[in-house]
Parts: C-alpha cells; sequence; structure tokens
C-alpha cells in the first residue's frame, strides 16, 4: 500500500476549502492516516521545496507557503500518489480540468490550493519532513474492501 504527502495551502485555509479538498481526497477512495494543522517556517518550507531552489518562482513560492497556516495530511492507498494528483488537477489551475480541486477552486499558478507527492521517492521524503512515525495512525477499512 502506498502513502502520499498532501498539503491544504495557506490560499485554501484562508478561504475555507480544507474540508472541501479533504472530502475530494476522500470521495475518491484515499484513506487519511494523518492530519494537523501547522505553521511551515522557512528552513522547513525550502527543504520542502528544495527542488526548485533558484528557479525565479521560488522565493515567492516559500514566502507564500510560510504565509499563514497550512493543513498536512498522509493519504494512504493503491497508486495513492498518481490518485492524489489527478484529484487535484494540473499545477496551473487555468490548465487543470474542471471537476479537479486546482480546476475548481483556482486562478493563479502562484495560489493553487493544494500540495500532493509527485513520486514514491518525494512522497516517502516529504512525509518525513513533516511528520513523526507516531503521528501517522495505521487503521484498516473493516466493511469496504474494494476501497483501498
Ligand atoms: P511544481 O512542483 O512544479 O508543481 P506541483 O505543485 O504541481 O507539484 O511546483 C511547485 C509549486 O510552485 C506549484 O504548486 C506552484 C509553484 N509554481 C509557480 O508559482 N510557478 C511555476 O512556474 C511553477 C512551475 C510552479
Ligand atoms: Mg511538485
Amino acid at each position: 500500500m502506498e502513502r502520499t504527502f498532501v498539503m491544504v495551502k495557506p490560499d485554501g485555509v484562508q478561504r475555507g476549502l480544507v474540508a472541501k479538498v479533504i472530502n475530494s481526497f476522500e470521495q475518491k477512495g484515499c484513506k487519511l492516516v494523518a492530519l494537523k494543522m501547522m505553521k511551515i517556517d522557512r528552513e522547513l518550507a525550502e527543504k520542502h521545496y528544495g527542488e526548485h531552489k533558484g528557479k525565479p518562482f521560488f522565493t515567492p513560492l516559500v514566502d507564500y507557503i510560510i504565509s499563514g497556516p497550512v493543513v498536512a495530511m498522509v493519504l494512504e492507498g493503491k497508486d495513492v500518489i498518481t490518485a492524489a494528483r489527478n484529484v487535484m488537477g494540473a499545477t496551473n489551475p487555468l490548465q487543470a480540468a474542471i471537476g479537479t480541486i486546482r480546476g475548481d477552486y483556482g486562478m493563479d499558478i502562484g495560489r493553487n490550493v493544494v500540495h500532493g507527492s509527485d513520486s514514491p521517492a518525494s512522497a516517502q521524503r516529504e512525509i518525513n519532513l513533516f511528520f513523526l512515525p507516531e503521528e501517522i495512525t495505521e487503521w484498516s477499512r473493516t466493511l469496504e474492501t474494494w476501497i483501498f
């Protein structure tokens, strides 16, 4: 079973979209195994977005992600990394399909509501950056064995 790191970004929290975002993943079948609200400090933000260091959008991106609270979570499921990325939609909300989170709620690439890991390696790295092992709860669905 795969895990991924997902986060409601500061614009999503400010706009009151936390429950809608979580619901989008839950209704797809992703299982929530960790959840917390937090403020990210600059050091963590720079680590989290380390792959983008040196790009023109890096500093605005870091400033934005530390500008207010976020809601961080770990989702579990079969192929959940890809499933969650599909639920989120394309990075640029103007290109994201209607029906995806970014397509439905975003207008600006710099304010795209949600983050999700893009590969098994980044999922592992990001989960470890944001969560201690004891903050992740292992549980099984007892009835719906066709939902992961
Ligand atoms: P990226 O990892 O490419 O996108 P994703 O979030 O879909 O994995 O980029 C990280 C964030 O950086 C992205 O969510 C929004 C921001 N960003 C910009 O502001 N401008 C850009 O040109 C790009 C590519 C990203
Ligand atoms: Mg990315």
